[in-house]
Formats: C-alpha cells, structure tokens, sequence
C-alpha cells in the first residue's frame, strides 16, 4: 500500500446523472486492480452509496463522528463484499450537507487525507453549496459527472464556475480588498465568455502585485475531469467536449476528460439485486466503460 492516499471526489451540477453508481462501481474495479479503496458517502442527507455496494447500513456511519463513540474516519470504515474495498457510509443523522457544523467539515477533510488506502472515492451531492464544494476542492483531481442533457451541462458548467470562484475567495480572506475586486469583477462581467479569466487575473495583478499571478497559477494548478455518462449515441459520448472547452475559454481550467459511458439497461437491474454492474455484468457496455476509467485512474501519477 502506498503512503499518499489519493482523493477523488465525484461531483455533478445536477442531480442523478450517475454519481453514487459511478462510485460504487469504480471502487469495485479500482480494487479488482489491486488497489486498497474506500467509498465514503458525503452526500450527508440523502445517502445511498453502501446500499449500491451491498452493504446494509447498520453499523455506525459518518453521523457517528459527531458522537463520543467513534473519534475517527478510520473507526467508521466498513468491509464490504470485496476485497480492498472498504465503505465510510453515510448517515441518516445528519439532515443535509448545508448544515455540517464547521469542526466536522474540517476533521473529515483533515483525515481524509491520512486514511489507509491508495485511493478514496468521494460520493458528494449535486449541487453547489459551499459544504459541497469544500470537499470536492479536498483534491486537485476532482471529477464532474454530466450526462449529455443540456440541463446537465449547464449545471456542470455553474459546478465548475462556483468551485473557480470558491478557491479563488479562500486564497484572499474576507474583507480583503483583493477578495472584494473579485466579487466585483465576477458580478460585472457575469454575463462574458471567452478568456475573461485571464483577464481577471491582470486586473487583480495590477492592483494587487503578486496576487494574480497567485490566483493564476492556483487555478492553472487544477486537475478536474469530465466524465461523460449515460450516453446514447456517437454524438452524445463526444458531449464532454462541450463542458471542457467552456470551462477552458471561460475560467482559464481545462478539464482532461477520463471518460465517457454509455446508457446500459443493467444499470436498473443492478440497483435492484445490490450487485454492482462490473460484478454482475462485467462485459457488457457499462463495465467497460467503467473499466477503462478505472485503469486510467490506477495509472495515473499519485
Ligand atoms: N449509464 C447508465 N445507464 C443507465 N442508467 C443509468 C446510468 N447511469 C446512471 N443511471 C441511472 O440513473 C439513476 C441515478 O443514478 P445515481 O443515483 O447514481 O445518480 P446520482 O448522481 O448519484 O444522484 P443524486 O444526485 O441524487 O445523488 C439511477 O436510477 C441509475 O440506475
Ligand atoms: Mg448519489
């Protein structure tokens, strides 16, 4: 096992395009590859993930870090039915991502990083709220599911909008002058396209020598990945295009893109047998296009 557990938060703009699926059974195959894996669900409110995995939710979950018992990430994983893959699952304890209390957010981010695995896949809410996006900014090499529905895109594009504005705000803190050219510059030029990003970066450089080329190179310091889901047809699985060029003429952030996977009947099948698609149907399209972004993701540079 490797000393560097790798974060790889998994995020969406808009609800049930494929997240807590993705998770599971990207956990399943990254482990079938010999890696040591945790799932955790902080999608806190609305947790499905253990159940996707085949795990019946009885023991303590993350809502059990807000009590005496469990004092620590680690004390709350549990084994799963396969090998390497352990779970942190969630809780219905907690009402909702929006209401963490600050300390909890902090000392999940804060173990996170020191659990005993080679990789964790986060499982987030869709959605933007500052909680969220925390999380999903815990790693440079976050991913943004969106399936081909413009809908879906849009609410990518504003995911990704508000996690650009979020590490840009909490590299300056509040009530910076530099904090508040930022805000300014976003509201005037809420409305513009292509290469306004670079453009704020001059003007903050300008005002503030250092500041820019800070912000700058913060930003080009991300990481973050499309992945394309349930797709229908040729045209649809190139769709990614559409978010990670936006976001690169828009925000100045290219998105590498890890993946795209076709619509698949099993999917439904799966949910109901608990079984996950790469176990219970590793051939067919799904899996595949599973299995290749898992590789991908072994692969890849810790
Ligand atoms: N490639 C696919 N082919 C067919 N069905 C799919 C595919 N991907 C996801 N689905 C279906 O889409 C639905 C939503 O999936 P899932 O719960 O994983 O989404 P989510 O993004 O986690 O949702 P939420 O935002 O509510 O957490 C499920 O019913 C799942 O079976
Ligand atoms: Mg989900």
């Amino acid at each position: 096992m490797s000393s560097v557990n790798r974060l790889i938060p998994i995020a969406s703009g808009k609800g049930g395009v494929g997240k807590s699926i993705l998770t599971a059974n990207l956990g399943v195959a990254l482990a079938s590859l010999g890696l040591n894996v945790v799932l955790i669900d902080l999608d806190l409110g609305a947790s499905n993930l253990h159940s996707l995995v085949g795990v019946q939710n009885t023991r303590m979950g993350i809502g059990g870090y807000s009590h005496k018992g469990a004092s620590k990430l680690d004390d709350l994983m549990n084994d799963t039915p396969y090998e390497r893959l352990k779970i942190v699952a969630g809780d219905s304890l907690l009402p909702g991502s929006a209401n963490i209390p600050w300390w909890f957010k902090k000392r999940v981010l804060t173990e996170l990083a020191t659990l005993p695995a080679d990789i964790t896949l986060i499982d987030l809410g869709a959605g933007s709220s500052y909680n969220t996006i925390d999380f999903f900014l815990s790693s440079r090499t976050g991913i943004v599911v969106t399936t081909p529905e413009p809908t879906a895109m849009v609410n990518g594009y504003s995911f990704v909008k508000n996690s650009y504005y979020r590490l840009l705000f909490r590299l300056f803190p509040s009530r910076t002058p530099e904090r508040e050219l930022i805000r300014n510059w976003a509201y005037q030029n809420r409305d513009r396209g292509e290469g306004a990003a670079i453009e704020l970066f001059d003007a903050l450089e300008r005002s503030f020598p250092g500041a820019g080329r800070k912000a700058k190179s913060l930003v080009g310091a991300m990481n973050l990945s499309v992945l394309l889901n349930d797709y229908h047809d040729d045209k649809e699985m190139e769709s990614w295009k559409n978010l990670a060029s936006v976001s690169d003429k828009n925000l100045g952030m290219p998105m590498t893109h890890i993946g795209s996977i076709p619509h698949d009947s099993q999917v439904r099948t799966s949910a109901f047998s608990r079984i996950p698609v790469v176990v219970s149907d590793p051939d067919g399209p799904f899996s595949r296009g599973v299995g290749s972004i898992a590789s991908r993701l072994a692969g890849a540079p810790a």
